[in-house]
């Protein structure tokens, strides 16, 4: 009895700007996790992005990739530094780590589901009633298409090219995964590309409609990429399963953020041949690092998405339940209440003792008051 389970390999990539606050939010929560069911979790932290850069030179040592090979799964925070965005010269950026691991481990599938909660409903840009029963994920290819094809620029400096390119394997392993999410869903897929005047987009067509004919349940429609940017904003309740190529997949996800309140909420997993890796879509938010005022729900759920991964579906759970209890209890971080705001590391508390079974039974409201901004 209470022996524990096996011991599950972490590997954490705090990265850069408000990475390594929010990462540690969602460490804290599976350290609450591992001690409440007994289990045995053991991180590993290594570099990557600007902080690799300054330690190392590059933003991907071979060690980060031999610590990922060698975990169970990886948390990831954000990379990314003003400095490199100003330089278009700088021949190093924080960015090559991310890209870097996701090619070197094959992570080819990103998926990104758009919950939104109730209680978040007000800070939407949309009307509430068109966020009703908006509940969709975005499958979005990771290692292909114009991120990753051959980049050209002339001697004289004067033409650059990136090329757009994927292999019928490449669109085929990702809409199979794309198929089964459906198929535990709503059984709705919607391909989202721009067939009408890209050859790549054609190819994906052509390869969803020949492998739709697997999945008879699934109820599949094709969208030209700017019309699916308006049907988002315009009537987000329609989609079930988005599946598309890498940059549009990048684009659509920021703005289905918006539905939820703000781009700090949207978990992500990237899984493929390797090692699964969990991150928020978030980036490092410079101007707020350091400041404990960064919302750590995207990392918490990105790290309950993790827990679903290890088959901790129980633990996973109460994760979500714990992240629903702060929001409708508005414990929530600046980016969701300016003035009225609980510090990242609060909330992160907040839903350690959550999962623990400590609240809601015994908040301390007076010691959690204390922690609130003094703003107002
Ligand atoms: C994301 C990010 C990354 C991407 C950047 C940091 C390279 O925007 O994960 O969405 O473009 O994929
Ligand atoms: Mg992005």
């Amino acid at each position: 009895m209470n022996q524990p389970s096996n011991v599950r390999k972490i590997a954490l990539l705090p990265g850069d700007g408000i990475g390594p606050e929010v990462t540690a939010q969602a460490k804290k929560m599976l350290e609450a996790i591992a001690s409440h069911y007994q289990h045995h979790f053991e991180f590993s932290e290594a570099l990557i992005g600007a902080a690799a850069i300054d330690a190392t030179g590059t933003a991907l040592p071979q060690e980060t990739i031999d610590i990922c090979l060698d975990s169970d799964a990886i948390l990831f925070g954000a990379v990314g530094h003003p400095k490199y965005d100003k330089d278009p010269n700088a021949k190093v950026r924080p960015e090559q780590g991310i890209l870097g691991i996701r090619k070197a481990l094959q992570l080819f599938a990103n998926i990104r589901p758009v919950t939104t909660y109730a209680s978040l409903h007000h800070l939407s840009p949309l009307k509430t009633d068109r966020l009703e029963g908006v509940d969709f994920v975005i499958i979005r290819e990771l290692t292909g298409g114009i991120y990753f094809g051959e980049k050209q620029t002339s001697t004289d400096g004067n033409q650059s090219s990136d090329l757009c390119i994927y292999t019928r394997e490449e669109i085929e392993r990702i809409t199979h995964v794309a198929f089964q999410y459906a198929s535990q869903r709503k059984n709705k897929l919607t391909l989202v590309d721009k067939a009408n005047v890209l050859e790549t987009s054609r190819l994906w067509r052509k390869v969803v409609q020949e492998i739709a004919a697997q999945y008879p349940k699934v109820e599949v429609d094709y969208m030209f990429v700017d019309n699916a940017a308006m049907q988002i904003m315009m009537n987000p309740a329609q989609f079930d399963v988005m599946l598309t190529e890498n940059m549009f997949g990048d684009i659509l996800s920021d703005e289905a953020s918006v539905l939820t309140g703000s781009l700090g909420m949207l978990p992500s997993a990237s899984v493929g041949k390797a090692t699964a890796l969990f991150e928020p879509i978030h980036g490092s938010y410079p101007q707020a690092a350091g400041k404990d005022i960064a919302n750590p729900i995207g990392a918490i759920v990105s790290a309950a998405m993790l827990l679903d991964h290890l088959e901790l579906k129980e633990e996973a759970a109460v994760v979500r339940e714990a992240v629903a209890w702060t929001l409708s209890n508005h414990f929530v971080s600046k980016d969701i209440d300016s003035v009225n705001f609980y510090f990242t590391s609060t909330i992160g508390d907040l839903i350690a003792d959550y999962v623990t079974g400590k609240i809601p039974g015994s908040v301390k409201q007076e010691n959690i008051e204390l922690r609130k901004s003094t703003i107002i």
